[in-house]
């Protein structure tokens, strides 16, 4: 199909470079399990699950037949004061699978408005507590915490603060996990658990009585795949303790499978006092998010309240939409049918054998990698972000889709994905990120070897499809 590039003006696209795009647009038709197919028929292998969402693959039709039924029989009732089915069942199904005790579970529409709903939580059950004073928060360098303004206040990316202004909450960062020595390293490393103390550093600067909450994401996601060293995230857990600081995770991207387990907290088997959620709750098929909080703070709030009187002063017109709910538990069913968390941790060997062998193409300077998820870091090839948008573009014509942040690929199958998948995955990545590399280096004979390696490979892989 031939687009009129005049009829993409009016659209503003987010996270987007507007003008490049629309010079050639990357225009998705359909997409169906693991593949995407463009307006001009190309199929593209997604490596990243949409925005690390769609875990169980695209368009399932068991959702979308949840959506229909739901929307021809209740469309939209009000959540505010009365309810509807679906929502409490899938507060079940969401509290089930949480790790104990934080089954308590709050609905909103996205990641940004679970985390800044998670902030408003944090300070609500401080203040019904009598210690309203503490406001302050801390997350980390190198977090993305969504886009509303608590989440553009934790997170640890300057371009996502830099044009907005001071008007947001007060943040203190811990410094991030990424250090050199830790390099290639596979799952988590042995090295940096003493960065949890920056906490116990920011509480002796500010005092623990201004705190409210501490917000992480296990494994920093959107920013690279930054895994948590080894005791990190309990000595974390500890210094909240000590200082009477809420401990929040945000599982928007680790939540739902990624990491083999329900949620990174049991992978890590560090318990959070609040848990934030979105992606892939619905599969990517109805926008939502959730915030799965501890007794102790659901508790804490309801009980403070008189009787028949609002305990929490918050909520969205579309908090638990009916269609939402039921993409929700279907999404659930589908999880549970399929066995897809099970299936994610059998297959993350694999995936991560390929994806760590990519560490000779010589534009690769770090990988990481933990579960179904894994960071690959790009030698700058011009102004920050540069390396990463062009191989991302390169991928999408060599028929693959992964996220770019900055010089980070990030790669995130969905759960669904075979092993032949995986190989589809490793030799696009490879033949370009070799490509990529012979523009930047020049050694030929090497960059020639690795090239052939990519075409025998194909060939291997198109005989064995
Ligand atoms: C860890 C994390 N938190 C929050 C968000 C924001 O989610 P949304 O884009 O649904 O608002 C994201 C999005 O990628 C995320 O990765």
């Amino acid at each position: 199909m031939r687009i009129d590039l005049k009829s993409l003006e009016n659209l503003w696209m987010p996270f987007t470079s507007n003008r490049d795009f629309k010079s050639k647009p990357r225009l998705i038709e359909r997409a169906e399990g693991v593949y995407l197919y463009t307006t001009d028929g190309h199929q593209i292998i997604d490596a990243s699950s949409g925005l690390f969402c769609c875990a169980a693959g695209h368009s399932r039709p068991e959702i979308a037949e949840a959506v229909q039924r739901q929307l021809s029989k209740l469309a939209y009732t009000a959540p505010f004061q009365m309810g509807h089915e679906l929502s409490f069942e899938l507060a079940r199904r969401v509290a089930e699978l949480s790790p104990e005790g934080l089954d308590r579970v709050f609905f909103v529409n996205s990641g940004s408005e679970a985390i800044d709903t998670s902030i408003k939580i944090a300070l609500a059950y401080h203040y019904v507590r009598g210690e309203g004073q503490r406001q302050r928060l801390v997350s980390r360098e190198r977090a993305y915490h969504g886009v509303n303004l608590g989440g553009t206040a934790l997170s640890g990316m300057v371009k996502n603060r830099q044009a907005f202004g001071v008007g947001m909450p007060a943040v203190a960062h811990l410094r991030h996990t990424w250090l050199p020595e830790n390099r290639f390293v596979r799952g988590q490393p042995e090295r940096g658990a003493e960065l949890a103390d920056d906490l116990e550093r920011i509480v002796s600067n500010y005092g623990a009585d201004s705190i409210a909450a501490c917000f992480v994401e296990p494994i920093a996601g959107s920013t690279g795949c930054l895994v948590p060293p080894v005791g990190y995230l309990e000595r974390l857990r500890e210094i909240c303790d000590e200082n009477g600081i809420l401990l929040v995770f945000d599982e928007v991207i680790c939540g739902f499978g990624r990491t083999g387990e329900p949620f990174a907290s049991q992978s890590f088997s560090v318990r959070p006092d609040m848990m934030t959620l979105a992606k892939a709750l619905t599969n990517a098929a109805q926008p939502m998010g959730a915030i799965a909080v501890g007794r102790k703070v659901y508790d804490t709030i309801v009980n403070a309240a008189p009787e028949r009187t609002i305990e929490l002063f918050h909520g969205y017109t579309y908090s638990g939409h009916p269609a939402a709910c039921a993409a929700g538990i279907a999404t659930m069913d589908i999880y549970k049918n399929e066995n897809l968390f099970e299936r994610g941790r059998r297959l993350s060997d694999y995936f991560l054998d390929r994806i760590f062998s990519l560490q000779d193409c010589g534009s690769v300077t770090d990988i990481r990698g933990y579960g179904m998820l894994a960071g690959i870091d790009l030698a700058p090839s011009g102004p920050a972000g540069d390396a990463g948008i062009t191989t991302q573009k390169k991928l999408f014509w060599e028929g693959l889709h992964v996220k770019s942040t900055g010089d980070v690929l990030i790669v995130a199958p969905p759960l669904i994905s075979t092993k032949e998948h995986v190989d589809e995955i490793h030799y696009k990545l490879k033949k370009v990120l070799t490509i990529v590399w012979s523009k930047i280096k020049v050694d030929g004979y090497l960059t020639y070897n690795v090239y052939f390696q990519c075409i025998i490979t194909g060939l291997l892989q198109s005989i064995r499809i």
